[in-house]
Formats: C-alpha cells, structure tokens, sequence
C-alpha cells in the first residue's frame, strides 16, 4: 500500500475544517495536523472522537505564530496546506474587525511565509507537487443585482471588514504565486450549511432558537439572498482543487441554489414542525406555540448587508467534473437531524460566553416590529 501523505490543516476545529479533516482521512490517503487556535468557533467535541486516530495530530496555536507554524512544516514535511482558519462571521466583523486583520490577513501572510521558505529547500519533485489552498468567500466580490453571478473574472469589491479581510488575504496569496511561484490555489465558496456550523450564522441560529422557543430574528425585510451549499459538497470541491487543480488558479464553488433569507427560516420552521412540533419539545409544551413560523421577527437591518450572492462554478466543473451531490432539500434536513441529535455538542456550542455575545454586542437587533 502507498505511504500515506501528510497535510498540514489549519482551522480544523471549525464547521468546514471539521467536515474537511474527516472526508480526507475517510480517504484513506492522507495523515493530518490540524492547527486551530480553538477560538470560541472551534468546539472541542468536534473531532473529538479522533483521538486516538494515529493518522491524526491536533496542534492548539495560532496561524500568527511564525515559529510554531515554521516547526510544524520542518517536523511534519507537509505535500500541502488546507488553510481555513479564519474568523468568519460578518456581523463580529462590524463589531471587532481587528480581530480579523489579525487572524485573516497577518494569519494568512504568516502561513505563505513559512510555507514559501518551506517550500523553497524542498527538493525538485517535492516542490513542483506542493500546494497551498487558501479557502476563501464569495463575498470578497461584494453584492450583486437582481441578475448575474460571480465568476473567477468578478473584481473585487468587499463590502463587510470580513470580507476585506478576506480579500486582503486572497490578494496575498495571489502575489506569493506571482512573485515567488508558490504554488497556491484559491477557492471562492458561498454560504455553506450542515453538521458541526456554530450556531451564529443563520442556519444553525434558527434551528437553534426555534427549539427553545426564541424569536428568529430575520435582519431588514428578509430579501436578501444568499447561494447555499451543503458542507460536504463544498469540501469535496476543495480536496478537488488541491488534487487537480492548476497552481495558480481560482475556483469559484457554489451550490446553484439561491434562497431568500425570509423563504429559506421558513422552510426550517416548516421541517421543524414535521419533525420536532413544539407541543413535543417540553420546553415549549406550555407555551402555546403551533408552528415555529409564530417565532419569527424582523429586526433592523446588518449594517452594510449585501443583497444577493450567486455562483457560476461552470470552470470548476469542467476542468475538476466538480459539481454538488446534496440537494438543498435532503440536505436541510440532513443538518436538522444532525442538530436534533448531537445535544452535547449544541450545549457546547450555545454556553459559556455565547449568549453574552448575542446580548451585548447585537445592538441593530432591536425588533422592528414583529410578525
Ligand atoms: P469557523 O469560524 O467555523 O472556524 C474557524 C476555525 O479557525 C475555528 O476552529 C477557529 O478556532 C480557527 N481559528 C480562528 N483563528 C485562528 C488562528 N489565529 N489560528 C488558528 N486557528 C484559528 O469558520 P468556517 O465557517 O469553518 O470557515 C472556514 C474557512 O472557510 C474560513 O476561511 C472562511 O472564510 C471560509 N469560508 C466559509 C464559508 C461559510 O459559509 N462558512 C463560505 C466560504 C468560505
Ligand atoms: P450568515 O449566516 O451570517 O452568513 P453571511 O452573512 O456570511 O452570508 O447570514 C446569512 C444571511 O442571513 C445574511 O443575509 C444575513 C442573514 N441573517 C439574518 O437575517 N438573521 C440572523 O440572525 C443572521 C445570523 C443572519
């Protein structure tokens, strides 16, 4: 049997990383270290269950810590990097977007450095197979109209300190391809959805809250749309990329499934009622409520909040034969169930500091009126 190939992952702990680090080592063909600095994203039942797993390392530290990020190359001889870590929500970034030039921008500079220096002593056919896949947003083009989608050619026009962030990131790996032939890939992805998203990001959030009987709180008047793609398709899609894609090249990865944000927290309610009905949760039994569609509420609008993100992954479906397994409908209720099922990690991820979060730093939330 052929040597397995050790990849270095950074972010491993969060919603895609988790997702990611499974379907590699389900591959069969790879070892993996994981470095994740485990923020309050990461949560430590994720992957916990890999302990054991002598093709698997956790390494707790930051992707800003040159000399530890430097070691981890020099001990562990990667072919490659999967580079995720990030911090990753949109309405934080409004709130503390230093935290993001820090992890995403000098983060992501700190990790092309220590790979470029890496790669450069590697020798001929080592170097020529190397790759370092950046995992970037669509929302580094900014928002779209009515019509048209985002392709590899969009300028880009960032509109959120995350998504400048994650431009600025982009940008870099860009310039360590063109100035020193560093063999980088970048994807740009839509929003994802599944097992493991913590649940800030709405997905999750509605769930989440519908089952304790919480408002839903849909930010303006709930048109915006978003392109929504399961987890698992989307990693899929970046294994692709760093296994065949071209050194150099972008890859936009979307899921041709555009929602509405208000149509998208009622087909939650709509499933939750199928198979979680409120009188058969015993914190809401009392309560009265008949459909989790009586929780929503508009609130004030995200300041800044893009209207439309659409994605037309026709290059990576040529070239890589790329395209999305899970339709949005299975898929949705394959993360419902997922959510339903894993109450440790739910309890988890919804105690300590996050609640705090919600309450203190959430000041555009005001209802605005209810429905
Ligand atoms: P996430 O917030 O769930 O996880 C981020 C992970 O990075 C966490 O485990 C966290 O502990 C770790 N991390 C944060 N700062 C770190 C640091 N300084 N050093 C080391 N680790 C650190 O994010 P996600 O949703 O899994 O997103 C992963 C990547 O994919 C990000 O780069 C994000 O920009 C990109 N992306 C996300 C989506 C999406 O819909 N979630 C879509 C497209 C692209
Ligand atoms: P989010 O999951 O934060 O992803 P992103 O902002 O990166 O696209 O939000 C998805 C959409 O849902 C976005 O248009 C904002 C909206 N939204 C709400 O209406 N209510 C919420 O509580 C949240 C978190 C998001």
């Amino acid at each position: 049997m052929a040597l397995k190939e050790t990849l270095l992952v950074t972010g491993g702990k969060g919603f895609i990383g988790t997702n990611l680090v499974k379907l590699l080592l389900n591959s069969g063909k790879y070892q993996v270290v994981n470095l994740d600095a485990l923020t309050y994203a990461a949560n430590p039942l994720s992957l916990a269950d890999l302990d054991q797993n002598s093709d698997y390392v956790f390494v707790k530290g930051s992707i800003t810590d040159r000399e530890l990020v430097s070691s981890l190359f020099k001990q562990y001889q990667p072919v490659g990097v999967f580079h995720l870590a990030a911090e990753s929500h949109v309405d934080r970034s409004i709130v503390h977007a230093e935290d993001f030039v820090q992890t995403n921008v000098i983060g992501t500079f700190t990790m092309l450095e220590a790979a470029r220096v890496y790669w450069n002593d590697l020798p001929a056919d080592r170097r020529k197979s190397f790759r370092f896949l950046h995992v970037s947003t669509d929302e580094v083009f900014g928002s779209l109209g009515l019509d048209g989608y985002f392709t590899e050619e969009t300028p880009y026009a960032p509109n959120s300190p995350y998504s400048a962030s994650k431009a600025s990131s982009d940008h870099f790996v860009r310039a360590f391809h063109h100035t020193y032939g560093l063999p980088t890939i970048i994807t740009n992805c839509s929003n994802n959805y599944g097992p493991y998203q913590f649940p800030e990001k709405l997905i999750p959030l509605m769930i989440m809250n519908a089952l304790s009987g919480k408002p839903l709180p849909v930010y303006g008047d709930g048109s915006n749309v978003r392109d929504w793609l399961y987890v698992e398709d989307h990693c899929r899609a970046v294994k692709a990329a760093f296994e065949m894609g071209m050194p150099g090249e972008v890859y936009v990865i979307g899921g041709n499934n555009e929602q509405k944000n208000l149509n998208l927290v009622h087909k939650i309610c709509d499933v939750l009622d199928e198979v979680a009905p409120p009188e058969e949760i015993s914190q809401l039994r009392d309560s009265g409520l008949k459909s989790y569609r009586e929780l929503i509420r508009f609130v004030t609008d995200r300041p800044g909040h893009d209207h439309r993100y659409a994605i037309d992954a026709a290059k990576i479906q040529r070239e890589l034969g790329w395209q999305p397994q899970v339709g949005f409908e299975a898929g949705l209720r394959r993360t419902i169930d997922w959510y339903l099922s894993n109450p440790k990690w739910v309890d988890q991820a919804s105690g300590g500091s996050f609640g705090d979060w919600l309450q203190q730093n959430y000041a555009w939330r005001a209802e605005k009126e209810s429905k």
